[in-house]
């Protein structure tokens, strides 16, 4: 995270106060027509997009399906506002912590496992899921004998769960398809995401304890909360009414 100050401190070529994404993004269509700097908002690939981006464009924030479809990996919105970048899930907090991007949208799962230090103002209640440990069918972790064996992507999340009862565990990290682990006894259990239960299910495991729930969650900079304060509320008002609509319906 950059010190406060020397992000206020900066100006652009007309000595205009800049954002961090502004002055780090050499790119010309850093600004639109009106020399605001566009407002940057990094998505999660993957299970958050579509529902992030359907989100977004109810709220007004809309980029053209051309583009969407398109493999750009950033593009604007039709008001040519705002700019959507497309990065990994664990990589949304990157590029906002470092003010590249002014927000993000990105799984809580992702922000308890990074502990980035940023701003969330806003549950969207998208891609709605939890964050459990799950181990064979019929199979009972308490005769474990020693250290249990934990097969996850999120290791930090797994060595605050354990070590907050007390129980030693041996955490294994992985990247993916973290259910054949247990399946081909390279752990005991595993700590994951689930959604429906599906992978679950196919390969033979059950859900032995849910250790939190996990939503989308618009993420803000610190310093472009000050600095892009206005385009901040503006968005944040939007994407809160739509929120709440959904709630009431
Ligand atoms: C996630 C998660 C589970 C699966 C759960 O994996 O890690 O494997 O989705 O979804 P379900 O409960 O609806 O079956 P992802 O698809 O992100 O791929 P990965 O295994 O490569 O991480």
């Amino acid at each position: 995270m950059k010190n406060f100050d020397s992000v206020n401190s900066m100006k652009d070529k007309q000595g205009n106060e800049e954002s961090p994404s502004s002055s780090l993004i050499s790119h010309p269509s850093s600004l639109n027509n009106s020399s605001q700097p566009l407002l940057t908002i990094a998505i999660a690939k993957g299970r958050m997009q579509t529902d992030a981006l359907a989100l977004l464009a109810r709220a007004g924030v809309r980029a053209s399906d051309e583009m969407i479809k398109s493999r750009r990996l950033a593009i604007e919105d039709e008001s040519g506002k705002y700019r959507f970048v497309f990065v990994k899930p664990a990589d949304v907090p990157v590029y906002v912590e470092h003010g590249i991007a002014d927000c993000g949208i990105v799984g809580r799962d992702v922000l308890m496992e990074t502990g980035a230090d940023l701003l969330q103002p806003l549950d969207l209640g998208i891609a709605r899921c939890r964050i459990s440990l799950a181990a064979r069918t019929g199979r009972n972790l308490k005769s474990n004998l020693g250290a249990m064996r934990v097969a996850t992507k999120y290791p930090r999340i797994a060595a605050s769960h354990f070590g907050a009862r007390g129980i030693p565990v041996e955490i294994i990290q992985l990247s993916g398809s973290v259910e054949l682990a247990p399946v081909l006894g390279l752990s005991d259990c595993i700590l994951d995401l689930v959604e429906t239960g599906r992978t679950l299910v196919e390969n033979g495991l059950e859900e032995v304890e849910v250790i939190a729930e996990s939503t989308g969650r618009l993420v803000v900079n610190r310093a472009s909360y000050q600095l892009r304060a206005e385009a901040i509320a503006k968005l944040l008002e939007s994407l809160g009414r739509i929120v709440n609509e959904g709630e009431e319906a």
